[in-house]
């Protein structure tokens, strides 16, 4: 009998595996973080062959902690740290270059370039996403263009392109294929016929001859070659930002949720006819099961949320671990005037600002490391309630559906309470976490067990969400007026930097 589903999460930070029973309850987790590599400021790469082995390593880790066998699982899923773009050779599977991550702004300039007198809404009817850094394909035009005589490999079909979902694929089954949820985060594809864009490929300068197949978020695609989990259907493919709507239930137009992870991403569902943003969201597929149509998503992507933690461990030296901050931050009754923006990265939704560096403002004498550490916890607050006004002006002037009456959230950063108050006092709405907070390896997890029966319907995934926690506002209109005045001060320094 098989009992679970599992699912494997390659995420910005690490690895990891995840088995779920039917109630979709966690059995068994193994982790393995990753390095970062940052060659220049403003560059970030991941090592496609270390994340190979750390998922290999997980996998059978995570048999071992739960004393199963493959014969246990009726499918593995997989979801992803979307956008981020592997080249490798198809006759020996070995990258040609480092990934090249979703953070990583070497593409500024190209991008400016191939939106020419058109600017960075040239390719947005068609791909629902702006010309940013962010997305995959001018990621695989760089390294097309750097690596010596590699475009020319493409050209002749001897090299493969994928985002990590393909690139995990690969490695399991031996298929070159992606699913539309990833698909629409290349600025490659059509959003609506979901297929390549011949066009726009042709434009950006990616050979189609590198591009997996599309296929849905849902169905069995073959069987794990060989290591622990051989023979296990792989049946379940969703970037991890769409797995975790999908796993939060978010499965009715005008259902969002946010996740708080290395950056925040909030998810709205708006059905099965793709929604173009006026207010700086993106318009992406939110998942497809099997033959059944698309339902897409309207997004809020924020760049730096849970790294600036990190950064503030990493770089700065004012904690030792993640945990730490919210002691320190709590220390504190305020952020003494104190504010951190971390446009690392430009910044994404809703301002999309490649121009924009960070800035830390407002600082006088009084101000310590324990409001530094409030500042970096507030920032994510702040910028979350930027995407919210977006999401609430799209729904509005479009006259869509919106239930954000409260807002479901999960990811790592949801274990704080105080992020949590100070997020449901900003936003002036409740905040809402589920019992199980593992919602982006979920969401995988029922896509695959939906295509293998283990799951009847989505009915099943309804019934299985339940609220754990939930905090309510509580700030005083005239208080959240002040705080956001100041974000804003501080955010507009932050622009015309490069
Ligand atoms: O679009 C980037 C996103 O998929 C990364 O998610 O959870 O790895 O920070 P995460």
């Amino acid at each position: 009998m098989r009992r679970y589903v599992a699912a494997i999460d390659q995420g910005t930070t690490s690895s990891r595996c995840i088995v779920f029973d039917r109630s979709g309850r966690v059995i068994g987790v193994a982790q393995r973080e990753h390095e970062q590599i940052f060659p220049r400021p403003g560059w970030v790469e991941h090592d496609p062959e270390t994340i190979w082995r750390n998922i290999e390593f997980v996998l059978e880790a995570v048999l071992d902690r739960v004393g199963i066998g493959p014969r246990d699982l009726a499918a593995v899923g997989v979801t992803n740290q979307r956008e981020t773009t592997v080249v490798w050779d198809r006759a020996t599977g070995v990258p040609i270059h480092n990934a090249i991550v979703w953070q990583d702004t070497r593409t500024d300039r190209l991008c400016v370039e191939l939106g020419g007198e058109f600017g960075p809404t040239r390719y947005q009817d068609r791909t629902g996403l702006p010309l940013s850094t962010y997305f995959a394909g001018p990621k695989v035009r760089w390294i097309l263009d750097h690596v010596p005589g590699a475009r020319e490999r493409a050209q002749a079909g001897e090299l493969c392109f994928g985002t990590i979902d393909s690139w995990v694929l690969w490695r399991l089954t031996g298929l070159h294929i992606t699913d539309v949820t990833n698909a629409s985060r290349t600025l490659l594809m059509d959003l609506r016929a979901l297929r390549w864009d011949r066009r726009i490929c042709a434009e950006i300068g990616v050979p189609e001859a590198m591009l997996p197949r599309i296929r849905s978020s849902s169905e069995v695609y073959g069987e794990i070659a060989a290591g622990p989990l051989a023979g296990v259907p792989v049946a379940g493919i969703l970037g991890d930002q769409q797995a975790a709507t999908f796993g939060q239930a978010c499965l009715s137009p005008g259902e969002a949720k946010n996740t708080y992870g290395t950056g925040n991403f909030m998810l709205l569902n708006t059905g099965t006819t793709p929604v173009p943003s006026k207010h700086g969201l993106l318009t992406t597929v939110c998942y497809q099961l099997g033959a059944q149509p698309a339902v897409y998503a309207l997004e809020g992507s924020i760049a730096v949320t849970g790294s600036l933690v990190q950064w503030l461990r990493d770089n700065l030296g004012i904690i030792h671990s993640a945990d730490e901050i919210e002691p320190l931050a709590g220390s504190v009754p305020d952020n003494g005037g104190a504010y951190i923006v971390p446009a690392f990265s430009g910044l994404f939704a809703p301002r999309w600002r490649p121009d924009a560096r960070g800035v830390i403002a407002g600082l006088t004498r009084y101000v310590n490391r324990a409001h530094l550490a409030r500042a970096v916890l507030e920032s994510t607050a702040f910028q979350t309630c930027e995407v919210m006004d977006a999401m609430r002006a799209d729904a509005e002037s479009q006259r869509m559906r919106l239930e954000l009456t409260t807002l479901k959230v999960d990811g790592g950063m949801v274990g704080n309470d105080l992020l949590m108050q100070f997020q449901s006092d900003i936003l002036d709405v409740p905040v809402v976490r589920p019992v199980v907070n593992e919602t982006t390896a979920l969401g995988a997890a029922y896509a695959a067990g939906l295509a293998v029966g283990f799951w009847s319907g989505t009915d099943d995934i309804r019934a299985n969400w339940a609220a754990d926690k939930i905090w309510r506002p509580t700030m005083s209109a005239a208080d959240r007026a002040a705080y956001l005045a100041n974000w804003n001060k501080a955010v507009e320094r932050t622009y015309n930097w490069v």
